[in-house]
């Protein structure tokens, strides 16, 4: 007999399927039923295995249903989304998909950065409009070389973005409260960076240690000529505090792939030409999608065979 997974969200390729297909009897649903509505009645007893994605994780509520459960497997880097307390109490293994996507996100937070000190939509929005031939009016952007790009969270992806930024002659600076490589580049605080930074570039797990680790205090910090990328979750900025800030000059531009309640996102940031929003797409390619997809499907083969766990959350 098969082992019986209840596969939540909607990212997995037909490569994915397939494999799981293969091996195990899947349950798909998109999301995490709602308290009372019954889609699992039927099955929750047989659940052995989750196989769910960063952002929809899983609920104290869902892994209470499942009285089988041994293993949530996540297809993603970061496990915010999942109560790793609740299920070590349980013994329930948690695993996750580092390494395979730390390039792509650290490109995409570089791309992020230099669209929104670049100004490439806006650049690109005038182009559409008819604005060249019109000799409508521009606003020059600033150049990257000789800034200083601060790095909070300086785990795999904060050091893949710095080794980017370094070839465009930005000065890396970084904080996290646990001390971290190159001591010599860190700051004494998250405040003290953003004072010395021009850009910030958000790459620190979510999670209760984090939220609203962003305030407005730090914002003003970065300033009116600051630039604010999030690559990391909504829920490390304080959002309401970000959009005011944004509104009224007292933050310069952002780059933001993350938000504190997706897929909703602030409509006042639609009105602003100087930020760039994009919809969590950091590891959103063929090549870590594939790679991630296979290695989460890799820790719950390894489980069900009795062999170590590639890639345990510790
Ligand atoms: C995805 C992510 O959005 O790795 C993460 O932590 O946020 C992402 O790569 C998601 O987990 C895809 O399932």
């Amino acid at each position: 007999m098969k082992p019986e997974i209840l596969v939540l969200g909607s990212v997995w390729s037909q490569e994915v399927r397939a494999r799981i297909g293969q091996a195990f009897q899947c349950h798909f649903l998109p999301a995490i039923p709602a308290a009372g509505d019954g889609a699992l009645d039927a099955i929750a007893g047989d659940i052995r295995a989750v196989l769910t994605t960063g952002t929809v994780g899983v609920t104290p509520a869902l892994v209470n249903s499942l009285p089988a459960l041994e293993i949530v497997s996540v297809h993603g880097v970061g496990v915010d989304a999942v109560p790793l307390a609740l299920l070590a109490g349980k013994g329930i293994h948690v695993t996750n998909t580092p390494d395979v996507l730390t390039d792509d996100v650290a490109d995409f937070a570089v791309t992020l950065l230099l669209s929104a000190v670049r100004r490439v939509p806006q650049l690109d929005r005038y182009v559409r409009a008819g604005q060249w031939p019109a000799k409508g009016p521009l606003t020059q952007a600033r150049s990257l070389k000789g800034k200083v790009a601060g790095i909070v969270g300086y785990g795999r992806i904060g050091q893949a973005v710095a080794q980017r930024l370094r070839g465009f002659g930005v000065e890396i600076r970084y904080f996290q409260r646990s001390a971290g490589p190159q001591p010599e580049l860190r700051s004494d605080s998250l405040l003290a960076l953003a004072r010395e930074s021009d850009m910030l570039v958000l790459c620190m797990p979510g999670g209760p240690d984090t939220e609203r680790m962003i305030g407005l205090e730090v914002i003003e910090a970065l300033g009116p000529e600051g630039t604010l990328v999030n690559i990391a979750r909504g829920s490390v900025v304080d959002e309401a505090a970000l959009v005011a800030a944004l509104q009224d000059g007292r933050l310069g531009a952002a780059g933001l792939d993350v938000f504190e309640h997706e897929p909703q996102v602030p409509s006042a940031l639609f009105a602003l030409d100087h930020v760039v929003l994009t919809p969590h797409v950091g590891s959103f390619t063929v090549e870590a999608r594939r790679a991630m997809g296979n290695l989460a499907v890799a820790n719950l083969e390894a489980h069900f065979n009795g062999e170590p766990l590639p890639t345990p959350v510790k």
